[in-house]
């Protein structure tokens, strides 16, 4: 039986492009997946605190080490790693904020990314442990950032998930990018956009 974990973080809700995107993936994932199972984790419902001194210091000591203060400060951590390990399959809505992923996706990377349970230091640098896992990105931009276009170095969202995902060891990542949802603010049929970015969603979802 599969696992999917399915992660939105768009504020924006019956609005938001991305949640929609993340919906039609999960409805053709099950229609494949007759015994999986969907384990959702809505970023903006969901109290991340920004990490602290004590934070850190309760990551970076050893696990038999730690006091039972330096656990109680990690359990929130440990339950959202202890999803990431559990999953096979990965499905996160994005939106662009400012240039990059919105604040409640960086807290949740910030939370997710220990060393000694989701990448380690080794003789041969860092390694990522979250192994044998496939990720998909659904990603929703106001403006458009297609390569070798002018704005192409203003997208962090792509470049940043690659590397932070590649560095915890998830290699096999497809980014699916609707871009110029500006266009929906002024006018623009919504369902004439988004046709083509639900098309090419359910047709990857289909590969799983
Ligand atoms: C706080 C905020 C910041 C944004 N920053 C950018 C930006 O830097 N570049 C851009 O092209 N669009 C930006 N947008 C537009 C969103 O990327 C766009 O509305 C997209 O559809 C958001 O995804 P969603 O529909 O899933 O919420 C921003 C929107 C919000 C609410």
């Amino acid at each position: 039986m599969s696992t999917l974990l399915h992660i939105d973080s768009s504020p924006l809700y019956g609005r938001s492009v991305s949640r929609q995107l993340t919906g039609a993936f999960v409805t053709q994932w099950k229609s494949s997946h007759a015994d999986g199972k969907v384990v959702y984790r809505d970023l903006n419902a969901t109290q991340i605190p920004p990490v602290s001194a004590e934070w850190v210091g309760a990551a970076y000591t050893p696990e038999a080490a730690r006091t039972l203060q330096q656990k109680e400060l990690l359990t929130l951590s440990d339950s959202l790693v202890a999803e990431l390990e559990q999953a096979d399959e990965y499905i996160f809505g994005v939106p662009m904020h400012n240039f990059g992923v919105p604040s409640v996706l960086k807290l949740w990377i910030d939370q997710i990314a220990r060393v000694g349970r989701t990448f380690s230091y080794g003789e041969g640098g860092p390694k990522g442990l979250i192994i044998g896992k496939k990720a998909t990105f659904t990603i929703a931009t106001g403006g458009i950032y297609d390569a070798q276009t002018q704005r192409a170095s203003f997208n962090f969202v792509e470049p940043y998930l690659r590397s932070v995902f590649g560095f915890l060891g998830v290699k096999d990542a497809t980014f699916l990018t609707a871009g110029g949802t500006s266009a929906l603010n002024q006018g623009h049929d919504r369902n004439t956009f988004l046709a083509p970015h639900l098309q090419a969603v359910q047709t990857h979802a289909q590969t799983f």
